[in-house]
């Protein structure tokens, strides 16, 4: 069972799944960010393209990259995670698997342990990046996030310009609202 609260001062940090100059996605994460409900700020992550692919050689406290050490500390701060993304070839961009890689670590006690967590994005297929909302919602639990299946949106960008349709900003806004105020059930003493 779920709890719904109303929820102030929650930040949401957002990966966004395409490093495109004109990203879709990336424009939906900035109307999600513009649009927020009171209250709910959502972060959107930059600089994911400047992470070097996960290692394990250079995942230690001496070295770790900035890059993914800020990544980490940003997540970290964050509330809520909100993945916007593509799909490519029936799965989630590589730029967001590796982002996830490097939040998975160190095992067990990793940004995303604990973390709600929800997927959605846009693509130009009748199934609108299902597979990706699902390997990245998958690789996410894996890491230890709290996957909010609730709040998932794979939406089709072929009829519609997914950008201005109020019917899908509709469903996006009610995403991040739903991520926003998702609650673990408490387990009564
Ligand atoms: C390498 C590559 C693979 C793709 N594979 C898929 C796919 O498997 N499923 C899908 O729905 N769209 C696929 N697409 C189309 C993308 O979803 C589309 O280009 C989308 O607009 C990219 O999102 P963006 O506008 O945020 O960059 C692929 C695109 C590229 C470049």
């Amino acid at each position: 069972m779920v709890r719904l609260v109303v929820m102030t001062d929650t930040t949401i940090a957002v990966l966004v799944g395409s490093l495109r100059t004109d990203s879709v996605n990336r424009k939906l994460a900035e109307l999600l960010a513009e649009q927020a409900p009171e209250g709910v700020t959502v972060d959107i992550v930059d600089g994911l393209g400047a992470i070097p692919f996960y290692n394990e050689d250079i995942d230690n406290p001496r070295d770790v990259p900035a890059s993914a050490a800020a990544l980490r500390e940003r997540v970290g701060a964050a509330d809520r995670v909100l993945a916007v993304t593509p799909e490519y070839n029936g799965t989630m961009p590589a730029v967001l698997n590796n982002a996830i890689d490097w939040l998975s670590r160190p095992y067990g006690a990793g940004a995303l342990v604990g973390k709600p967590f929800g997927v959605v994005g846009a693509t130009p297929t009748p199934y609108g990046g299902k597979w990706a909302h699902e390997d990245a919602a998958r690789s996410a639990r894996i890491a230890g996030a709290t996957v909010v299946e609730d709040v998932t949106v794979s939406q089709s960008a072929i009829e519609v310009d997914v950008l201005t349709d109020p019917d899908v900003l509709d469903r996006l806004n009610r995403a991040v609202r739903t991520l926003a105020e998702y609650e673990p059930a408490t387990v009564a003493a």
